[in-house]
This record gives structure tokens, C-alpha cells and sequence, in this order.
């Protein structure tokens, strides 16, 4: 029998079937499919090539281009053929809601390969399941109970940039929030910190592994299979082959072995500590068998270290950015600091700060224009229909909505680009849209955690040092590329200040 090359036919009637395919495709897209009738750009209901152009080859510029979809056909789009997008933040509550259940997208859920952590689980009640045995390590009792390890650390940041006030150097401080929040969540997640504020000009942290990361995850929202074959590579191949990637199979695989060192007994680290750890406890708890594998466990320890450091160090270096840019802000902040007496460390008191208004409101604003999560978050509600305005949208419809777009809300925040911390306390209604850590059952784990280190961060770093920006300008610090966080212009050589004595 002739299996040699098909005949011409095979190719030709190949062909027609698939461009049939394709174009009964468009036309159910277009005219017939449940979400037919919303609008949008017909591009984007076409396909998801639309996202891809904006989000992989303009990089990361999806966000603010739906921005400007709203301006264009109103406040709900279609944005892919599936996916609904609202930019309404009276309707914030109603989506990310706690009660009734909220799955994740599963197309979403492939950026990191369908790893197995919570933030990317899909249904609503596995997630739920891998949750709880987390949830007491991040109550606001247990994170007032680990102050003193916060403490300890930024009291070690401190003497490190007393160094650089001494020898005159120029402080790469976004580098240094990197270097304190990772010491901070490692040591807290696996009682063996990084210790990464002892690096030379805190040279060694996250930042390339994360960005490499996210860039990745956002390609490979399109391509999934992309993680699952990292992580199979060999680390010799990866690093000859795309040493750029290195660092995405590498912390991967790192993190996955600190879990597996913890369940052997290896690390004795523990055994000297006096705080709980957030892998001691998970391995302990009644977690099924199943979800405490070290695979599935090391997902979930990519995604606390990885959570637990790039938002919070960056909200740092936000407010650190502005407290310093306004001699009016920094005064003001340093006065209350100084009434409150809070330079000794004894008074680094996360609640006591929580209680003076002026830093209180420099937190909202760092948080508010840091923004978290910049891309959307897609929430299909699988037993309900949801309603907005006179749209019904058919359950299992992926609905999102971008904490930005609530956060830089120009008739909730007028001047929404300025750092106004008199805003939170003039008006304590605007608690209603501060969003950046999302509402309802999927709201972020770690928000305690979070403003403890924000408080006690900023209150000891503004009460003892004064800084002057070094080639510093407000678009080192916003927003211009949106990879799941938002990064600044790409040729930004981030946040860097002379450190002078604390005082007007
Ligand atoms: C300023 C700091 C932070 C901000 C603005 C922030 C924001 C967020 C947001 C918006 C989400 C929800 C994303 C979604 O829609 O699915 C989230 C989830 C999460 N965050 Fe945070 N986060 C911060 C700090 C932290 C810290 C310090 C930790 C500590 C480990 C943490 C751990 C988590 C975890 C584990 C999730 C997934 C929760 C789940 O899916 O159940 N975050 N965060």
C-alpha cells in the first residue's frame, strides 16, 4: 500500500473543512452565541487574539486598553468571546461577593500552568477546602502575635540604611522593601527567612524571578502548556536553552524542596523559632493526604512568598516615593509620628499605628495607588444568573472587574493620580471603594499581614530618616505595564534616595 505524501485532494477538501470551521465559529461569535448581543469591539468577541495583541505583544496593555473600551460602548463590554467586563464600582460588592459562590475563570487559571495553589484553584468549594487550614495563620490575632519578627526586621533595615546615610551612598530603596517584605513572608511561611537584607546593596531579591514569572504566566494565558513543560525540563536545558527562565523553574523547584525539607525534618530552624510557620501548620493540619504532597504544596508556597512580597513591597516604595516628593506630606507625617512617640521601637505597635490618622491615610493612598492585582479578576458564578442593569448574564459567565478601575475613580478620588492621604480623613465613606485587596470569599489572604508590615515599615523608616529622591520621578511609579501587578516604564531603574537625618 502507497502511504507515501496525501494526494492533492486530501489538502484541498482539508482546507475547506476548516475554513468552514472557522467561519461558522464567526458567526456563532457574532450573531448566535449567549453574550451575542452585548457590546464590545467585534474583534474582541471574535477571538482572543485581541487580548493577546494587547496583553502579550504591547505588553501588558490589556487593563487600560478596556479602560478605554468603557469609554467607547459604556459601562458593560465584551471583551473575548466569553468574558464580560463591568466598569461600575457601585456593582463591586454584587460580583466579589461572600455570600453564593464565585468559581474562578479556568482559562485564567492556566497563567501559571493549573497549579495547584488556592488563588488559582477554580472551584469554589476546593478552594474553600485548601483555604481554611491557611486562613487562622493570616487572623489579625496571629498576625499581632508575629509583630515582633516584623519588628525585628525593619529594625535590621533600619541599621542598613543608617549604613548608607553614613557612607553617603544612594539607597536603591525599592530594592530594600523587596529585600525586607521577602525575609519577612520566608520566614514566616518556612521559619528559614532568605535573609536577603544582608545582600550587598540588596542586590539579591525576587525582582527578575517574579517579573519572569508574570511575563511568562501572561503568554502563557494563551499557551498553558507552557509551564507544564518548564517544569519537566531539565535546569542544565532551561539555562542554556532561555537562561531568562531560569529563575521561573528554579524558585518553583526551590520552593517545592523548602516543603519537602520541612516534612523530612530537615530543617531545624523550626525547632529554634517563636512563632508558628505557615508550612509546619499546613502539614499538620487535616488537610486530605492528597492536597499536602510536596508538588501541591509548593505551589502554594510560590504563591505566599510571591503574594506576600511583590504587593507589599511595592505599596512601600509607592508611599515612600510620595511621602518623600511632598515636603508638606513627609512634615506632616514625621509631626504625628513624633506626638505619637513612636521613634523607639517599643512603640511600633501595629494597632496604635493603625490608630494615627495621617499615617493611616499615607497607608490608604500607598495601597490605593499601588493597586494590588492590576489585571481584572474574572468570577463565573455557577449556580445563579447575574444581573446588571436590564442584561441578564447567563451563569458560568465569566464577569470581571479591575480594582483600578474602582481605585483611579475620578468621582470617588478626585485628582485621582495625587497621594491626598487628608482624603481618608475628611471623607471615611471612601472605606467603601478602597478595594486593592478584593472583597468576597476569594479577597486576598494576607491583607493583615500586609498592613502590619505597611504600618510598622513606614512609622519606623519616616520617624528616623529623611529622604531625598536620586533620579526619581513620579513614572518610576506608576503604572505603564499591567503582568497580574502593575510595573513601571521598563526603563525605570526604580525608586533610589540620599538619606539624610529624620526632621522639618
Ligand atoms: C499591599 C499588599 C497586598 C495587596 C494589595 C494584595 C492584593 C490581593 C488581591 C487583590 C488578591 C485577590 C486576587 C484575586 O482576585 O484572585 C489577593 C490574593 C491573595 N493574597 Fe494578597 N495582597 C497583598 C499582600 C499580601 C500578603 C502580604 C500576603 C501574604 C502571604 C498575601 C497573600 C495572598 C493570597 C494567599 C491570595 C490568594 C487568596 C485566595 O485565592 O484565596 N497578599 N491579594
Amino acid at each position: 500500500m502507497d502511504v507515501g505524501v496525501p494526494p492533492a485532494r486530501f489538502w484541498i477538501l482539508a482546507s475547506v473543512i476548516l475554513i468552514v470551521y472557522l467561519a461558522s465559529l464567526c458567526l456563532y461569535r457574532l450573531f448566535f452565541h449567549p453574550l451575542a448581543k452585548l457590546p464590545g469591539p467585534k474583534l474582541a468577541a471574535l477571538s482572543n487574539w485581541y487580548e493577546f495583541y494587547y496583553d502579550v505583544l504591547l505588553h501588558g496593555n490589556f487593563t487600560s486598553h478596556i479602560q478605554e473600551l468603557h469609554e467607547q460602548y459604556g459601562p458593560i463590554i465584551r471583551i473575548t468571546p466569553s468574558e464580560l467586563h463591568i466598569n461600575d464600582p457601585e456593582y463591586y460588592d454584587q460580583l466579589y461577593a461572600r455570600a453564593g459562590r464565585r468559581d474562578k475563570y479556568s482559562y485564567f487559571s492556566g497563567r501559571f500552568g493549573y497549579a495547584s495553589d488556592s488563588f488559582s484553584t477554580i472551584d469554589h468549594d476546593l478552594h474553600r477546602l485548601r483555604r481554611k487550614p491557611l486562613s487562622p495563620m493570616f487572623s489579625a490575632k496571629r498576625i499581632a502575635e508575629f509583630q515582633p519578627v516584623i519588628r525585628n526586621k525593619v529594625e535590621k533595615l533600619s541599621r542598613r540604611i543608617a549604613e548608607y546615610q553614613r557612607d553617603e551612598h544612594v539607597l536603591p530603596l525599592n530594592k530594600a522593601w523587596m529585600a525586607l517584605s521577602t525575609d519577612i513572608i520566608t520566614e514566616y511561611a518556612f521559619a528559614k527567612s532568605y535573609d536577603q537584607l544582608d545582600s550587598p546593596n540588596f542586590r539579591d531579591t525576587l525582582h527578575e524571578a517574579l517579573v519572569a514569572i508574570y511575563t511568562t504566566g501572561q503568554f502563557a494565558l494563551h499557551f498553558p502548556i507552557v509551564f507544564p513543560i518548564l517544569d519537566r525540563l531539565p535546569d542544565w536545558f532551561v539555562l542554556r536553552a532561555q537562561p531568562v527562565l531560569q529563575p521561573v523553574v528554579g524558585l518553583r523547584k526551590d520552593l517545592a524542596r523548602k516543603v519537602g525539607d520541612i516534612r523530612k525534618g530537615i530543617n531545624e530552624g523550626h525547632k529554634d523559632v517563636s512563632h508558628p510557620t505557615i508550612f509546619h501548620e499546613l502539614l499538620n493540619s487535616d488537610l486530605p493526604a492528597s492536597e499536602k504532597t510536596n508538588a501541591r504544596l509548593g505551589d502554594e508556597a510560590q504563591l505566599i512568598v510571591a503574594a506576600g512580597l511583590i504587593t507589599t513591597s511595592w505599596a512601600l516604595t509607592v508611599a515612600s516615593f510620595h511621602i518623600t516628593a511632598s515636603e508638606h506630606i513627609y512634615s506632616k507625617l514625621y509631626e504625628e509620628l513624633c506626638d505619637a512617640g513612636v521613634a523607639s521601637c517599643d512603640e511600633l505597635e501595629w494597632h496604635k499605628l493603625e490608630a494615627l490618622p495621617y499615617l493611616n491615610g499615607c497607608v490608604h493612598e500607598a495601597v490605593r495607588l499601588a493597586h494590588g492585582v492590576s489585571t481584572r479578576s474574572p468570577r463565573p458564578a455557577p449556580d445563579t444568573d447575574l444581573k446588571y442593569g436590564d442584561w441578564v448574564i447567563p451563569k458560568n459567565t465569566p464577569v470581571s472587574m479591575t480594582n483600578v478601575d474602582v481605585l483611579m475613580n475620578a468621582k470617588i478620588f478626585p485628582k485621582p493620580k495625587e497621594f491626598v492621604p487628608e482624603r481618608w480623613i475628611e471623607n471615611p465613606g471612601l472605606e467603601r471603594y478602597f478595594v486593592p485587596f478584593s472583597k468576597g470569599s476569594r479577597q486576598c489572604l494576607g491583607i493583615n499581614l500586609a498592613q502590619a508590615e505597611l504600618y510598622i515599615a513606614l512609622a519606623a523608616t519616616f520617624s528616623r530618616f529623611k529622604f531625598e529622591l536620586f533620579e526619581t520621578g513620579v513614572s518610576d511609579v506608576e503604572m505603564a505595564h499591567t503582568y497580574l501587578v502593575p510595573y513601571p516604564k521598563w526603563e525605570s531603574k526604580g525608586v533610589r534616595v540620599k538619606v539624610k537625618r529624620a526632621g522639618k
